[in-house]
């Protein structure tokens, strides 16, 4: 499949006058824009790209708006009221919103209990474009749930951005930072599979592009960086770039399942976790695409550059 998918199909739902995406995207009025996850990688990244922007309103919705309005020190920016497990909070969050950019919270599981609602009321309250940061291979990879919700925007007739990108650089800066910090290894049941990432950062920078712009309406991009490596691999680069030796270990699905629950994480974070290096352990997940520097202009950050630059972050 073509990095970039065009759904032309969609051309033939979007049947409500009030909704087509060309005339929302040309008012003179600011854009309303809702970040949601906005405290997370992507969320975080994607608002530092479009504060300031005049040609847009922004929102963020969040389920600590008194936290968020610290966090982000931006009077411009309206805190939401939002929280996926609450539904008496959606409508006020979307609320004449023009664009949202949807993140899925890692332990969001009930798809048809939250999401597929949700995204009902998005279309209700008229939110015109979703641009929706799915994962590299949703789109014939059924056993994800970001392959359901894009199915489910599809149907909805809202039009849509889908974002697929592959591992996140910033796994290691965060999920993995305590490990590589604390205890100089890498715990990740992905065998010698490879793997090939992306900063968080250049996924930003595709969104910027995406928001408002009628050019990238009904399209879907699998997004990733140029290099892949084994988790072996980028365990040499840390240590290479901290100056001390940080070790690969790859427990099998039961032990890296009692590993991350003993850290406090969700059920359902660790079952999709153990999915994908499963996948990665048999069949590696080293699908590159050329999509980022072709499509949006943007030169893909290099992971030993990333590690580099965050080298701080796993010093204690
Ligand atoms: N990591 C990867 O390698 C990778 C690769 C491709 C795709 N993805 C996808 O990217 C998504 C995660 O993005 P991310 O890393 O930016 O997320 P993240 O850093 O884990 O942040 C999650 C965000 O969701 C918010 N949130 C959690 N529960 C919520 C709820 N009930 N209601 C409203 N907001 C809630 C959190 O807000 P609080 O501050 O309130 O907790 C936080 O802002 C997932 O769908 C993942 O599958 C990840």
């Amino acid at each position: 499949m073509d990095s970039a998918t065009h759904y032309p199909q969609l051309e033939l739902l979007r049947c409500r006058p009030a909704l087509t995406p060309l005339h929302r995207l040309s008012r003179i009025a600011p854009m309303k824009v809702l970040i949601t996850g906005i405290t997370g990688n992507f969320g975080y990244a994607v608002y530092r790209r479009l504060r300031g922007r005049g040609d847009m309103d922004l929102y963020a919705a969040t389920r600590n708006p008194e936290r968020v309005s610290f966090l982000l020190e931006d009077p411009a920016v309206e805190a939401r009221m939002f929280d996926f497990l609450d539904p008496s909070t959606w409508k006020g969050a979307v609320g004449e919103i023009d664009t949202l950019v949807l993140v899925r919270p890692p332990s969001l599981t009930k798809l048809r209990k939250y999401m597929f609602p949700f995204i009902d009321v998005c279309k209700n309250s008229g939110v015109g474009h979703i641009v929706f940061l799915s994962i590299l291979g949703a789109g014939e990879n059924n056993r994800v749930p970001h392959h359901r919700i894009e199915e489910y925007i599809l149907r909805s007739g809202i039009s849509f951005t889908f974002l697929r990108p592959g591992f996140f650089m910033e796994n290691l800066t965060t999920t993995h930072r305590d490990e590589i910090r604390y205890n100089s290894e890498l715990i990740i049941p992905a065998g010698q599979g490879r793997i090939s990432f992306i900063a968080v950062e250049d996924i930003a920078a595709a969104a910027e592009q995406c928001v408002g712009n009628a050019e990238h309406l009904s399209r879907a991009y699998e997004l990733t960086g140029t290099g892949v490596f084994t988790c072996s691999e980028v365990a040499g680069m840390l240590s290479e770039e901290l100056g001390r030796p940080i070790a690969y270990r790859a427990p099998g699905t039961l032990a890296f399942f009692r590993y991350r629950r003993g850290l406090g994480e969700s059920l359902g974070f660790i079952f999709i976790m153990n999915l994908i290096y499963h996948k990665v352990k048999k069949r590696g997940a080293e699908r590159r695409t050329d999509t980022l520097q072709r499509v949006f202009d943007i030169r893909p950050t290099e992971l030993r550059d990333f590690i580099r630059e965050k080298s701080g972050v796993f010093r204690s």
